[in-house]
């Protein structure tokens, strides 16, 4: 079976992280560790997109070197991802000499194939998005300050990909693949885009106007574009033309924002790689926005999401929790504070939290801390859990597989509240007052299904919460490595086995 590969985009290096940035990095990483999950081999990689304007013009208003900038943020950067426990395999730096080797090859054989070619070239740029700008681009017959900033005219000698001769090839590959473009509603933008002629692609900068980048091999004048270099990344990393590159391309999800999609991700890059002779993408998959109050997030206004300070107040799992149940994959969403307090106290502090220090409790109190083993065939309550937990375990790896985490959680949260009804039913504490020998095995048939689904709750949330489900698992000191697939429903898993702690307290209500 193909190893698994996923990118997420790389985040340009004049910025801190935010919550677009956090959540990028978690959809990923959930995306990763259900394939996991499922047994796949997994390459998990993201980045730091280091060169261009923005990090020169950021560097020197700071008054320090371009480089030392980089270094800085990619630290931010690097500490963000192991804060929101995300679990990369590899984390590329576009200014490492292992990705620029390879951009230079390809600048190479691109040219001496006839693809790149020079010319003069009068036109509109805008450093916010770091490109030149095509009429299409406007709204109302402007081009947006909001989404372009300040834009220059600017004429000047430059090298040139060649764009417009692959528009028809890729308009069918669109068409043929549906599977491309990540929701389908996306492809309709790209396939707009492509329905009038497109420009090449200027894919130079003369270094009197920008120096930090990476050279044109044929041309020491002039360094590389930053979309150009950039998107290489994809294929730098894991050693393109070499083995673990035949390994692993083509890659199974490029994940990225809606706004990198066109035309960086859906035109340029499937153009590059078809004039390398490369298999394309099996699919881009472009999220939506994280907005506030319905406001695009902005420094001005002052209503950035900071993830690291949730994350450090709450706890990672709390913060990736909240983002996948919130946004449904492709779709934009509203950060507020109020709704993650509401959804920390009612789903993770009152249904998953009670849940668990519940049965640890009860095990305690009425088993003496070992998970009782059952005799009797179970009777009705008991077969409605083990009938839940079939259901629950297919709509939710089914909702993994399509990328619906949000209706995934929805499922395992309504797992944990028929669990928390099924221990209001049985009344275990009623249970054991009782001195009928029936009434005593109904009470240790309780508290071993309810046992067995918490372990099995745990597991199958430990792609979207891993220190969580992890924690959980340990209280049976069950190892995840070994245990943490088996997402079956079997009494006899847990039968016998002493709690190893008693259940922590993993999310303290909050007033
Ligand atoms: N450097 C380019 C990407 C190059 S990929 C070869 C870039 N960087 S970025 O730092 O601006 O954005 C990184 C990712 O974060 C992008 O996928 C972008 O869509 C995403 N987000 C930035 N702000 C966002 C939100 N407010 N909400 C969700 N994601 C957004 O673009």
């Amino acid at each position: 079976m193909k190893p698994f590969y996923l990118t997420t985009a790389i985040d340009y290096a004049n910025g801190h992280p935010h919550i677009g940035h956090a959540y990028e990095k978690i959809l990923a990483d959930v995306i990763c560790r259900t394939k996991r999950l499922l047994g796949y081999e997994v390459h998990f990689l993201t980045g730091l997109d280091e060169h261009g304007q923005k990090v020169e013009q950021t560097a020197r208003e700071r008054h320090i070197t371009p480089q030392e900038l980089c270094d800085a943020t990619a630290q931010e950067f690097i500490e963000t991802c192991a804060l929101l426990n995300v679990s990369y395999d590899d984390y590329i730096r576009t200014t490492e000499p292992r990705h620029k080797i390879i951009v230079g090859d390809i600048l190479r054989k691109l040219f001496e194939k006839g693809d790149i070619y020079k010319a003069e070239y009068s036109g509109f740029y805008s450093t916010r998005v770091e490109r030149f700008l095509q009429e299409k681009d406007k709204v109302d017959g402007i081009w947006p300050e909001t989404e372009f900033g300040q834009v220059t005219e600017i004429t000047e000698v430059n090298y040139f990909f060649k764009l417009k001769q692959h528009r028809a090839w890729l308009i069918d590959y669109i068409n043929d693949h549906g599977d491309f473009i990540f929701p389908k509603f996306r492809a309709k933008q790209v396939l707009e885009f492509l329905k009038d002629d497109i420009n090449d692609l200027c894919i130079s900068r003369p270094k009197n106007r920008l120096s930090w980048g990476i050279e044109l091999p044929f041309d020491r004048e002039y360094v590389t574009y930053v979309w150009f270099d950039a998107l290489i990344n994809y294929i730098s990393a894991i050693g393109y033309g070499g083995e673990s590159f035949n390994q692993y391309w083509p890659v199974d999800y490029h994940v990225i924002g809606k706004d990198i999609l066109v035309p960086a991700h859906s035109i340029y890059w499937p153009i590059m790689l078809h004039a390398l002779d490369l298999p394309m993408p099996k699919t881009l998959l472009a999220h939506g926005w994280w907005l506030c109050s319905g406001e695009k997030m902005s420094k001005s206004v002052g209503n950035v999401v900071d993830p690291i300070d949730y994350a450090k107040q709450f706890g990672a799992d709390a913060f990736r929790y909240f983002v996948l149940r919130e946004m449904n994959v492709g779709q934009d969403s509203d950060f507020s504070h109020e709704r993650f307090i509401g959804r920390y106290n009612n789903d993770l502090a009152n249904d998953l939290g009670n849940l668990l220090s519940r049965n640890s409790n009860m095990l305690r109190r009425y088993a003496n801390g070992v998970v009782p083993t059952v005799s009797l065939p179970l009777e009705s309550l008991e077969r409605e859990m083990v009938d839940a937990w079939e259901q629950t375990q297919s709509k939710v790896l089914e909702g993994y597989e399509q990328l619906q985490f949000h209706s995934a959680l929805e499922n395992i949260f309504a797992f944990i509240a028929k669990a928390n009804r099924f221990l209001e039913m049985r009344a275990p504490w009623k249970l054991a007052k009782s001195n009928d020998p029936k009434d005593l095995e109904m009470l240790h048939t309780t508290l071993a299904v309810c046992s067995e689904a918490v372990r099995l709750i745990a597991t199958i949330l430990i792609p979207i919460m891993p220190g969580i489900g992890q924690r959980i698992l340990s209280v049976f000191a069950i190892d995840q490595a070994t245990w943490g697939t088996q997402l079956n429903w079997d009494l006899n898993h847990l039968a016998g086995r002493p709690l190893a702690m008693d259940a922590p307290i993993l999310f303290p209500r909050i007033a």
